[in-house]
């Protein structure tokens, strides 16, 4: 007679991880590294549960800047806003499928992948409802580290933008990441979420991902006129010391014109201040 099929199921499992630490142990492996291929894409999630603190525009800029110095880029947009997805000129709503479906339906992330001036996987609103279609999904906060998986020879660095919540999409990128940059506005009260940030990456790290660890802290929207900018710097470098990335991003207008026209600054304006900027910042990160 056949086993009951739950049994089955859970002899499988029971073996299945057996032998995965098994494997571990004789290869001094984790398996739960976030990405596994002898060729292992870097990925950085930009976070800050504060919206307004230029997230999507540095994934995008820092991943133009990035693939300006050849490195093969993915900016995956995980916010329901689709502005990253935008920013490249995409219209979210000709989507046939979005990231969206990668996290609840399984299909997979090469679907929703367009070629702009970094490939893009693509965003709709529809993400919004992400949380619900996947709440009977067991292993739900991995389903972006697995979507990962089929891609991972195709890029050198994969960047993650994340929507302004510390729910389960923000989860599923900070578990799916090695790194975390948090853009800070420096204004008192965006610096106070960032004790916030911190406390979910320390359950992050406790259940889901041990080695996810933050980059940097990027100051951006600089108002280097203002004395309160420098002041919320210097409290920003008093309390996370060298954390705090040297590259400062100021505040221009070509931030706000240069979507509109579905590119980033570098190559909206490849010689302007904010342009460098994101050079700078590109060449810190590289040699961390
Ligand atoms: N350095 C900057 N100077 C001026 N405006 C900026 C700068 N960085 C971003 N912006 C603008 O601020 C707004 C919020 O930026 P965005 O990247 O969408 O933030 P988030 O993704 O954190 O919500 C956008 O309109 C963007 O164009
Ligand atoms: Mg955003």
């Amino acid at each position: 007679m056949q086993a009951e099929p739950t049994a089955q199921a859970a002899r499988v499992l029971r073996c299945l991880s057996a032998h995965a630490a098994g494997e571990e142990k004789a290869s001094g492996r984790r398996t739960h590294a976030p990405v596994t291929s002898s060729h292992t894409p870097k990925v950085i999630a930009f976070a800050n549960q504060k919206g307004g603190v230029a997230k999507t525009t540095t994934t995008l800029n820092l991943g133009v800047a990035f693939a300006e110095e050849g490195h093969r880029v993915l900016c995956c947009d995980m916010d329901p806003q689709a502005n990253l997805t935008m920013s490249q000129g995409i219209d979210p709503d000709t989507l046939e499928h979005s990231m969206f479906d990668v996290l609840a339906h399984g299909v997979s992330i090469r679907s929703t992948i367009r070629k702009r001036e970094i490939d893009v996987a693509c965003a709709s609103i529809d993400l919004a409802g992400a949380e619900i279609a996947m709440s009977t999904q067991i292993g739900r906060e991995r389903a972006l580290q697995r979507a990962f998986r089929e891609i991972v020879d195709d890029y050198d660095f994969i960047f993650i933008d994340t929507p302004p919540s510390l729910g389960l999409l923000t989860i599923n990128a900070l578990t799916a990441s090695h790194k975390v940059i948090v853009p800070v506005q420096c204004e008192y009260l965006s610096m106070r979420g960032l004790a916030q940030l911190q406390n979910t990456l320390d359950m992050i790290r406790e259940n889901l991902n041990p080695d996810v660890e933050i980059e940097g802290i990027l100051p951006t929207l600089v108002d280097t006129r203002t004395l309160h900018a420098k002041e919320a710097i210097e409290i920003l470098e008093e309390n996370f010391g060298g954390q705090v990335f040297a590259s400062r991003i100021r505040k221009t207008v070509r931030f706000a014109e240069a979507p509109v026209k579905g590119m980033s600054v570098l190559r909206y304006d490849p010689d302007g201040i904010a342009a460098h900027s994101y050079r700078q910042l590109a060449r810190e990160v590289l040699n961390r």
